[in-house]
C-alpha cells in the first residue's frame, strides 16, 4: 500500500529532480503520501495519491485524483489574489506531483491556528474572497469544463461517502439528501476544489493557500462554500472559547465571498449552500468520515440536533443559520 520511497525516488530522477537526500515525510495526509524533497532549486514538494485512504473505514479512492489536483492547480495558476502551489513536474502513470514547497515555519495550517484560538477575521476575509475569486474567473471560462469532467469521482470522494451514506443513517430524512446530492451532481456552473477545510488551507504572509484540489470537479461552487463554513461551525463545539469569533468568521467569510458572486443571484446560490451547509453538518457527524474532535455523544448529539433541524426547515439564508446555531451554542 505506501509505496516505497525508491520507486518515488526512480520517478523523481525520471522527472529530471534526484533528490540530494532522503525524502522528509509530512505529516497530515490521509490519502497520499507527502514528502519534503530537497533537490536542485528546491526544496520542493512531493504528492502521491494512495489507493487507499489512511481512515478508520474501509475506504478506497481512484488514483486519478492526482491528475485532478494537479488540473486544478494550474486552472488557478494565474488568477489574481489566489495563491497555491505551483506545478513543477508530474509522472501521471504513478499518480505523483512535484509542487512549490511552502515552508510550515512562516505557513501554518489554518486548522491549527483555529485550534490554538487564533481565530484571525483578515484570514476569514482573504479565504472567503480568494475562493470567490476562483469561482467568479472559472465561472466565465466554459472552455476549462471539458477538462473538469470528474462527476464520477466527485461523487465517489463527495456525495457518497458524506451525503449518501448520512442519507442511509436518517431514513427520514433520506429522500431531501438524496435529492440534494443528486440536484447537486447536476449542477455545472465553475471549478469547484472540493476540499476546501481549514486543513488545507496554509496561512501564510501573502494570504491563504490552497492545497489538496484531488476532488476538483466542474459543479456547483456552492459546495466549496458550504464545505468551507461547516468547518467553523464544528469548531466552535470543539472550541467554545473561540464559538463567538469563529461565528464572526463565518460572516466575514460568507460576505468576502459574497462580494465576488457575479455568475448567478446571490440568493440562489445561498439558498444551495444553507441546504449544503446543513446536509455536511450532519455528515460530519453520521457520514462515513465524522471529524476527528467531536467524540462525545453530548457534542455529536448537539450538531446532529441542529443538522436535522436545518435539513427539515431549511433556514433561508446563511446568516440565519449562523445565527441559529449561534444561539443554541450560547443556550447548549
Ligand atoms: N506544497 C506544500 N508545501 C508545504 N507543505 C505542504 C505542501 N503540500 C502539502 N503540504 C503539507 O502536507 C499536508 C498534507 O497535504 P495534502 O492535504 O495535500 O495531502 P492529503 O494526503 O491529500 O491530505 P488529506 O489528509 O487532507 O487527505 C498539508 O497539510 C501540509 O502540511
Ligand atoms: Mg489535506
Amino acid at each position: 500500500m505506501t509505496a516505497a520511497p525508491a520507486d518515488i525516488e526512480g520517478v523523481l530522477r525520471k522527472l529530471g529532480l534526484p533528490p540530494r537526500g532522503p525524502l522528509a515525510p509530512l505529516t497530515g495526509g490521509v490519502s497520499c503520501e507527502v514528502f519534503r524533497l530537497d533537490a536542485e532549486g528546491g526544496p520542493y514538494c512531493v504528492k502521491r495519491a494512495l489507493a487507499q485512504l489512511r481512515v478508520a473505514a474501509d475506504w478506497r479512492a481512484p488514483l486519478e485524483r492526482s491528475h485532478s489536483e494537479v488540473r486544478w492547480l494550474q486552472a488557478v495558476a494565474d488568477i489574481e489574489g489566489v495563491l497555491a502551489p505551483r506545478v513543477i513536474a508530474e509522472d501521471q502513470a504513478a499518480h505523483l506531483f512535484v509542487m512549490s514547497w511552502f515552508d510550515p515555519a512562516t505557513h501554518p495550517v489554518w486548522k491549527a491556528e483555529l485550534a490554538a484560538g487564533r481565530v484571525d477575521l483578515a484570514v476569514a476575509h482573504e479565504v472567503g474572497d480568494a475562493l470567490g475569486r476562483i469561482h467568479a474567473t472559472s465561472a466565465r471560462r466554459p472552455d476549462l469544463a471539458a477538462a473538469f469532467r470528474t462527476g464520477d469521482l466527485f461523487h465517489a470522494l463527495r456525495l457518497e461517502p458524506y451525503l449518501l451514506h448520512t442519507a442511509r443513517a436518517h431514513p427520514d430524512l433520506a429522500g431531501k439528501i438524496e435529492t440534494l446530492a443528486a440536484e447537486t451532481l447536476a449542477r455545472e456552473i465553475a471549478l469547484v476544489h472540493g476540499d476546501v477545510s481549514p486543513k488545507n488551507l496554509l496561512i501564510g504572509p501573502g494570504g491563504p493557500v490552497f492545497l489538496d484540489a484531488e476532488c476538483a470537479w466542474w459543479g456547483d461552487p456552492a459546495f466549496d462554500l458550504a464545505f468551507c463554513l461547516n468547518h467553523l461551525l464544528l469548531k466552535t463545539v470543539w472550541r467554545p472559547d473561540s464559538a463567538a469569533a469563529l461565528i464572526t468568521a463565518f460572516e466575514t467569510l460568507r460576505s468576502a465571498y459574497a462580494e465576488r458572486v457575479d455568475w448567478e443571484p446571490l440568493e440562489a446560490l445561498e439558498t444551495r449552500a444553507t441546504r449544503l451547509l446543513a446536509a455536511l453538518l450532519l455528515a460530519r457527524i453520521d457520514g462515513k468520515s465524522p471529524v476527528e474532535y467531536l467524540q462525545s455523544d453530548r457534542d455529536r448529539a448537539f450538531v446532529r440536533d441542529a443538522a436535522r433541524s436545518y435539513l427539515q426547515t431549511p433556514p433561508e439564508r446563511l446568516a440565519s443559520l449562523a445565527a441559529d446555531w449561534a444561539e443554541r451554542i450560547k443556550t447548549r
